[in-house]
């Protein structure tokens, strides 16, 4: 890449592009470094201490490829790490998923909403705050989906494995009679016709891809962080031409990189080049 990277993604596999497309479309001229740890997937059924250690070294590697900002586009590892990284980097801003509780509550007409998230995050603090903090007066069912990301992260988006293993989280939850379904990973999204087509039209599915680019956004003005290049598009002026921004987006990944080009592809985001990451013997991340 020509430049320095500004912001710094990472997930632990692919589930963090859904967000890294988010942040492109909010932030077209901002150079974005994504990072994938496909050989650690999937972290929803790892320990806190484990995705502590990953996360660390990730924002680390991130950090010194030149990164202003790093999104934790990964529920799971902002669950057991966003604390700890904040603390570790006070300088830097870092921002981190939030279950989309808050918008689903505001949503809600029959006082029932559904989060599907990993075990991990089900088990975490994270969650478990923001449905105490807004989650008042209504019924907030957690279903963990385990081996769920390490499928979507594996490529499969569509097969009947796949569909049994949602039919038999989300169904049930709509019998107890939801009409919001929180996507609490940041890989269902992936799945989100599935999801959508097992949830039935009465459901509306929420994740929170965009709130995130949003708030990075703004976190980035606040900070008077954004591009010389110019990120912020005077009021009233055209839409930008897609092509204007290819080339900001590059990537690594622990794991294959054909395979990782291949969602790319899925994603609309063919044109950004993958590299391969290294996970050293020491625990350091390198990414050469
Ligand atoms: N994509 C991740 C999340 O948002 C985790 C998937 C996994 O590795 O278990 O929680």
């Amino acid at each position: 890449m020509g430049h320095a990277p500004r912001i710094g993604i990472f997930d632990s596999g692919i589930g963090g592009l859904n967000v890294a497309a988010a942040i492109r479309q909010a932030l077209p001229t901002e150079r974005l470094l994504y990072f994938g740890d496909n050989a650690h997937v999937p972290y929803g059924e790892r320990t806190a201490e484990e995705i502590l250690a990953f996360s660390t070294a990730i924002t680390e590697a991130l950090l010194a490829k030149g990164c202003e900002a790093i999104v934790v586009a990964c529920n799971t590892a902002s669950s057991a790490a966003l604390g700890p990284l904040r603390k570790q980097f006070p300088g830097v801003i870092i921002v981190g998923m939030d279950p989309a509780v808050k918008p689903a509550v505001e949503h809600t007409r029959t006082g029932v909403v559904g989060v599907l998230a990993t075990r991990a995050t089900v088990d975490g603090r994270a969650l478990a705050d923001v449905v105490e903090r807004f989650g008042q007066g209504v019924k907030v069912i957690q279903q963990a989906c385990p081996g769920l990301a390490q499928r979507i992260d594996a490529g499969d988006f569509e097969g009947a494995k796949t569909e049994e293993m949602l039919r038999g989280w989300i169904e049930p939850m709509v019998l107890k009679g939801i009409d919001t379904l929180v996507l609490g990973c940041t890989h269902y999204p992936l799945v989100r016709p599935l999801i959508e087509r097992i949830a039935g039209p009465g459901v509306r599915v929420i994740e929170p891809s965009e709130a995130i680019a949003r708030r990075l956004k703004s976190l980035l003005e606040e900070h008077a962080l954004f591009s010389t290049s110019g990120s912020i598009p005077p009021a009233g002026s055209p839409p930008r031409d897609p092509a204007a921004s290819q080339g900001l987006l590059a990537c690594y990944t622990s794991g294959d990189p054909a395979n990782f080009r291949k969602v790319l592809e899925r994603l609309g985001l063919e044109d950004a080049p993958v590299k391969q990451g290294i996970w050293e013997a020491d625990g350091s991340l390198k990414l050469p």
